[in-house]
């Protein structure tokens, strides 16, 4: 099962909001258990934390729920269990090269890589301390990367389309 962890800077805003949108993606295609989804922040000074109040507000206005949440810092052995991990920002990117080394490196992603408008823009910016307009527009940028992922892992998992199209799940 491919195991996928977004990382952020506080695990409180972007990382969690990437992981709870592409929960509810995976299982509206019916591959909830087909994929194990998590979220990290390189800094630690949220550890512990819920998701930002801000953060689930946008979520729930945009009709994906907010499942509880605990802010973690990101533990570099996790590279060994982990498939694929996707930074919101350049300074995350740039912290989890580092930390994955030659071995792991492949692994370390940019979550604007799977944005169909980044036009060469590959930071998902970070709305912590602006208002609550910048959570709308981060919340556009991650729900149409984490869109442009969940297809792509929709085609890699399906052994043929039609197993899909037959799933009894609805979306
Ligand atoms: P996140 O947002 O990295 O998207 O969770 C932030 C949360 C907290 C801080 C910065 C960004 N902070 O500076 O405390």
């Amino acid at each position: 099962m491919p195991s996928i962890c977004f990382v952020c800077l506080g695990n409180i805003c972007r990382s969690p909001m990437a992981e709870m949108i592409t929960r509810k993606l995976v299982t509206d295609r019916g591959l909830a258990d087909a994929v194990e989804l998590s979220s990290a922040g390189t800094g630690s000074w949220h550890v512990g934390e819920s998701i930002d109040e801000r953060a689930a507000q946008t979520l729930e206005r945009y009709g994906y729920p907010v499942h509880p949440h605990r802010a973690r810092r990101f533990d570099p052995a996790w590279f060994d269990t982990t498939d694929l991990v996707i930074a919101a920002d350049d300074d995350n990117y740039r912290v989890l090269l580092e930390l994955a080394g030659r071995r792991h490196r492949s692994k370390v992603r940019r979550l604007r890589e799977f944005d169909p408008e980044a036009n060469g823009d590959l930071d998902v910016p970070d709305p912590y301390y602006g208002g609550p307009r910048g959570f709308d527009t981060v919340f556009s940028i991650i729900e149409r990367s984490c869109r442009t992922l969940v297809d792509m892992l929709v085609q890699h998992s399906a052994p043929e389309p039609q197993a899909l199209a037959g799933d009894e799940q609805t979306a």
